[in-house]
């Protein structure tokens, strides 16, 4: 990792998952990692309600907003709404591989196009003064990925875009599902440092099957940063040394008592507006992964987190059965 790149880690975007609760509730584990947002469609963004959309909690910084689309004038309109809105970065999806985003011409269907993603990000750059970066796929289909990644590169590169966020594996645009899109094309690490090394002065950021901290740092050795998605949110508590290990914060880490904490004074915030206590425990499941009574705290958010009037006593009464010491009943 390029200690003098600021976001040298990131979590993923992931649609569904990583919606706002979901970042509120990485935040009370690792103030410095980069969020980013789902994918939002630009003509989402431009005719959707966008308070509901984009919204988010100051907090939550630094923060990158994910746009798919491939229409220039479009994309560049979302992304100033964006910027307008307060978000740190905006992505461009290149490496989404479902069939309905097929059909709107983007996600990883624009690898085969690097001249259309050099039109969309010259436009989104000459939009905003924030920096807009590129998710990508090594390639998709029979691509010659040796030759068709690189010059996917040097061509959007060259209309403006410094940092690309590399899912080191193809996509097959036919036939695989968007999970089976996440597993089946083998990793390809090699080639993701082969791009830094043709292109040294950009930001290379790798991302693929990372597990924690310690694979992302050494996937990442000679790039600039890496992300990761999906061991993220199956198990967030890896990310409670990222500020101290990656960033070389002098703070002490926090421990699961005060993210649990942290989290009950959300919920009362969130409920007192209308948020419905389970499309925020949804995405807590997986803090005590590994631990002693993370089923049942597992199973009494799953349970009780639906029922009519649950409200954050029940976040109290899960934390009861993994933190008895400090959750007293
Ligand atoms: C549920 C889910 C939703 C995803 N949605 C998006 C998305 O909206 N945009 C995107 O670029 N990638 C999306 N991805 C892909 C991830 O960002 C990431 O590239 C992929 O999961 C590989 O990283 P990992 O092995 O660390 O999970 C999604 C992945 C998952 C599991």
């Amino acid at each position: 990792m390029n200690e003098n790149y600021p976001n040298s880690l990131s979590i993923a975007p992931m649609m569904d998952w990583s919606d706002r609760h979901y970042r509120a509730f990485m935040r009370l584990i690792t103030n410095r990692t980069l969020l980013y947002t789902e994918m939002l469609t630009a003509a989402a963004v431009i005719h959707g309600d966008r308070k509901r959309l984009l919204g988010f909690s100051p907090l939550e910084h630094q923060i990158a907003l994910q746009l798919g689309g491939s229409d220039p004038g479009q994309l560049a309109e979302a992304a100033k709404i964006g910027e307008d809105f307060g978000y740190d970065e905006i992505n461009l999806n290149v490496g989404c591989p479902s069939d309905r985003v097929q059909s709107g011409r983007f996600g990883a269907a624009l690898m085969l196009e690097p001249k259309l993603v050099a039109k969309c990000v010259s436009a989104m750059q000459k939009a905003v003064p924030i920096p807009v970066t590129v998710k990508c796929r090594v390639g998709v289909d029979e691509q010659a990925v040796g030759e068709t990644l690189p010059n996917f590169i040097k061509i959007v590169a060259d209309a403006d875009c410094q940092t690309f966020i590399i899912h080191a594996r193809k996509a097959w645009l036919k036939g695989l599902s968007p999970k089976q899109n996440r597993e089946i094309p083998p990793l390809d690490y090699p080639l993701v440092n082969a791009m830094k090394r043709q292109f040294p002065k950009l930001s290379i950021i790798i991302n693929g099957g990372l597990l924690d901290l310690s694979q992302a740092m050494s996937a990442s050795e000679d790039l600039d940063g890496a992300m990761i998605g999906r061991a993220a949110y199956h198990n967030p508590w890896i990310f409670s040394q990222a500020d101290k290990q990656v960033f070389n914060d002098k703070k002490p880490p926090v421990t699961r008592a005060q993210v649990v904490q942290g989290l009950i004074e959300y919920t009362a915030i969130e409920q007192a507006s209308g948020t419905r206590l389970h499309d925020i425990t949804r995405h807590i499941l997986g803090l005590f992964a590994g631990e002693a009574g993370a089923r049942k705290w597992r199973q009494i958010l799953s349970v009780e987190g639906v029922k009519p009037g649950a409200d954050w006593r029940v976040i109290a009464k899960a934390a009861q059965m993994v933190l008895p010491e400090e959750f007293v009943a």
